[in-house]
């Protein structure tokens, strides 16, 4: 098959586009490396993928010969309201709405990277995805605007909602990988409110295989959950970095931040019985990946 992968330079789009070339097929990745971390990060991701730089909010997408359209690319986030507004308007609702305008015109699948940030505070957990979502942060409220948009389009679209994803390649502004680099250079760590937030944390390999599968085989219109099956909140998965690493971290608490929801707890089993995918890493197996990765960063300078 012949798969666009958009965002493929960014943290889960460059782990999916190269899953899907290990598989065999040909993989052409999308991405107009934004700053909203050291885009120099994502020339090293994006190595050895055939990339298009552009920029999906104002430049066309080129679906000639393409099978699928993996929709990854986004401005992720969920703590600021005020002046970057525009930008996740832009980059989530009016880029989505090109990606399909363009997969509608040429009749091609798309499956649309959502978050469990749709859900803000659910009104339920574990949170099934037919809870009424109600986001609480212009992340979240985009990522909806984008399902809808999918929906509205009648689009050959499967959204999958994921849950706080982590592993090898984290972006900078997430929880673990700032962890492990406090850990690394022996700095305090600034933990939002109590650190007893809790999540449904997924290894970045099964947010890619449920993605893989989603394309494949899902039903026109689905919308899956795709979460970790461990729960665990912030302190605890501190402690497991600090047994992996030897190292004991100095957690300092400062206010609790804006859009940031107390707990997310995947219900998966609308993607199990439609899928059959589970998430399988455990989350201490999944931390030491990421927690040798981020060492092996920081001591390649
Ligand atoms: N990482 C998570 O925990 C998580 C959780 C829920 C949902 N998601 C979703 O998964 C997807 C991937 O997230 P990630 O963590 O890999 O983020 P990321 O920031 O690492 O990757 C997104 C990429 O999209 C690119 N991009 C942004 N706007 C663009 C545009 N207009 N045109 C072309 N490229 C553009 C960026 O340059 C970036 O490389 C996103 O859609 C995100 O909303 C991620």
């Amino acid at each position: 098959m012949r798969y666009v992968v958009t965002g493929a330079a960014g943290f889960v789009g460059s782990h999916l586009a190269q899953a899907l070339l290990e598989e065999g097929h040909d993989v052409v990745g999308v991405d107009c490396f934004t700053d909203y971390y050291d885009p120099a990060e994502k020339e090293e991701n994006a190595r050895g993928l055939d990339m298009r730089r552009l920029d999906l909010a104002e430049e066309p997408l080129d679906l000639g010969g393409v099978d699928g359209v993996f929709h990854l690319a986004a401005q992720a986030g969920v703590r600021s309201f005020g002046d970057v507004f525009p930008l996740y308007v832009r980059r989530n609702l009016i880029a989505t709405q090109r990606v399909l305008e363009a997969c509608v015109q040429a009749n091609v699948r798309v499956v649309l990277a959502s978050s469990s940030s749709v859900y803000g505070e659910a009104e339920a957990y574990p949170t099934p995805e037919d809870t009424r979502p109600r986001p609480i942060s212009p992340y979240g409220i985009t990522k909806l605007g984008c399902e809808q948009l999918a929906y509205a389009y009648r689009a050959d679209a499967v959204v999958l909602r994921y849950f706080t994803v982590y592993g090898p390649r984290q972006r900078p502004d997430m929880f673990f990988r700032r962890v492990c680099e406090s850990l690394l250079a022996g700095e305090p760590f600034e933990i939002y409110g109590s650190g007893e937030q809790s999540r449904s944390f997924t290894y970045v390999g099964d947010a890619v295989a449920a993605t893989a599968a989603a394309m494949e085989r899902a039903p026109a219109g689905a919308v899956y959950n795709v979460g970790g099956g461990d729960e665990a909140s912030m302190l605890e998965a501190i402690g497991l970095l600090e047994q992996i690493s030897g190292r004991e971290l100095d957690v300092r608490h400062v206010g609790a931040a804006q859009g940031d929801v107390s707990r997310t707890k995947a219900d998966v089993t609308r993607i199990r019985a439609a899928l059959g995918w589970e998430p399988r890493m455990p989350l201490r197996d999944g931390l030491e990946a990421m927690w040798s990765w981020a060492s092996a960063r920081v001591a390649a300078g």
